[in-house]
């Protein structure tokens, strides 16, 4: 049985540091304005099994090659630079990410489990290769990286040689971590610098190996925390998942910052979109949305396309169109009046339905 060990806290706290916090996100809403708006996952469960082969529509391969087999997603790391890892194409508001994991093993090898917001919080599973018998739990806001005692390390009984159940369950409230359904450890919001420290924000899911312990690709802290000396002639190294299943609290197709505070309350919910199958009139050549034109042409054209992206807006003008400030928005006039976000240079069909 997996038992929470509080006395397993390391006396690791001023490395925590150098453990996966992201540093980088390309768009950082707390700090800029015109960061676009996150794609969210609409359903209000997801769930994928590795074992019957990969799910591209779900996710994205942002490093390396993953092989899908019988035994689940396989990250490996052979040489010097490998750090295969996956994320989802989209983003949850709040919920529950179970995952089956088997760690893989090697000194210096880390298996994880990141939950991460675009500005930068982040929700952590770390299985360090060279200790088999603990995982590590941690977390971040708003790229924090402050250094206290937020990683937190407990007992998985047996290892790297079966897989385990994961489960983070992340509620405005609290984020409680369970390891094979046991919880093992709460963080209230209050608890995290009264919240200011709290991940509140949508989350992708990433699922990575990395060399923590190569000393010529990070920092002497980054190694001492992962264990030690990366020694690639012990691996090939493996991480393998099983499966994924997540609950999202708040389903909704799209999440917009809608200030720079990074509060749960300012996230705006977007669930209108539109697939406009072209017919009849078509609209081509929007170009002019590029240089900010506030009007176009309307033109009926024999060509038919579809084009789909969020309605943002609706508009009674009966012809010609508007481009919004944001220079790639089109406030179409017709019977169906849309303003559809995300598209240049498409055709827009006058038939859609919002
Ligand atoms: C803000 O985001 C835009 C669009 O992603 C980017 O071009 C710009 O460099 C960013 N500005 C800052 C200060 O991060
Ligand atoms: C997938 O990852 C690649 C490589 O990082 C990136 O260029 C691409 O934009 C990503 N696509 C999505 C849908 O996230
Ligand atoms: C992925 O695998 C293919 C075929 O084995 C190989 O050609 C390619 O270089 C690999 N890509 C990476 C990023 O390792
Ligand atoms: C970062 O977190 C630490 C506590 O972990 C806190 O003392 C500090 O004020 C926080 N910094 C910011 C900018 O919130
Ligand atoms: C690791 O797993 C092996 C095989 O299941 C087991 O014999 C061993 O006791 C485990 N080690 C720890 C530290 O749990
Ligand atoms: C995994 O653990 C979570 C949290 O305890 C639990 O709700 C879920 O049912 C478990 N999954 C399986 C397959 O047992
Ligand atoms: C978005 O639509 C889904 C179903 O398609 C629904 O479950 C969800 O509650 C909607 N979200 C919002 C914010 O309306
Ligand atoms: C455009 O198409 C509509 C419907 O097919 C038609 O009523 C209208 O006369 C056409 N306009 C032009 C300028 O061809
Ligand atoms: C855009 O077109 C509409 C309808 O044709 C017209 O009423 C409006 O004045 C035009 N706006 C600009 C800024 O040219
Ligand atoms: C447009 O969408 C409709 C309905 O989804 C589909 O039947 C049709 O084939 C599509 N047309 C094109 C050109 O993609």
């Amino acid at each position: 049985m997996p038992s929470p060990t509080t006395s397993a806290l390391l006396a690791l706290f001023s490395l925590a540091v150098y453990a996966s916090a992201q540093t980088y996100s390309t768009c950082n809403p707390t700090i800029n304005t015109t960061c676009s708006s996150d794609a969210g996952l609409s359903s209000s469960t997801y769930s994928v099994d590795f074992t019957t082969g990969s799910d591209d529509t779900n996710w994205n391969t942002t490093s390396g090659n993953i092989s899908y087999t019988s035994s689940g997603a396989e990250f490996t790391i052979t040489q010097q630079g490998d750090s295969p890892t996956i994320q989802t194409t989209w983003y949850f508001f709040f919920g529950t990410l179970e995952v089956h994991i088997r760690a893989a093993p090697g000194i210096g090898i880390v298996s994880s489990i990141v939950l991460e917001s675009d500005d930068l919080d982040e929700i952590d599973w770390e299985f360090l290769g060279g200790n088999s018998a603990s995982v590590e739990t941690n977390y971040f806001g708003k790229g924090n990286t402050t250094s206290y005692d937020r990683a937190v390390y407990y007992a998985v009984d047996d290892n790297q040689s079966t897989s385990h159940n994961y489960t983070v369950d992340w509620t405005t409230e609290s984020i409680t971590w369970y390891i094979d359904g046991v919880s093992t450890r709460t963080l209230a919001y209050e608890d995290a610098l009264n919240g200011a420290n709290f991940p509140q924000t949508p989350m992708r899911i990433q699922l990575g190996i990395w060399a923590g312990g190569d000393p010529e690709l990070n920092a002497e802290g980054t190694v001492e925390w992962a264990g030690g000396d990366v020694n690639y002639d012990d691996g090939p190294f493996t991480m393998y998942v099983e499966s994924v299943k997540v609950t999202n609290f708040n389903p909704a197709k799209s999440y917009t910052y809608g200030d720079q505070a990074g509060d749960y309350s300012s996230i705006e919910l977007g669930n209108n979109t539109v697939s406009a199958s072209a017919s009849g009139n078509v609209q081509t050549g929007i170009g002019n949305a590029d240089n900010g034109d506030t009007n176009g042409t309307v033109a009926n054209a024999s060509s038919t396309a579809n084009a789909s992206g969020t309605v943002v807006a609706q508009t009674t003008a009966t012809s010609g169109f508007t481009v919004s400030s944001g220079g790639y928005s089109l406030i179409w006039g017709s019977s169906a009046t849309l303003m559809v976000q995300g598209l240049r240079g498409a055709a827009c069909g006058l038939n859609a339905e919002a």
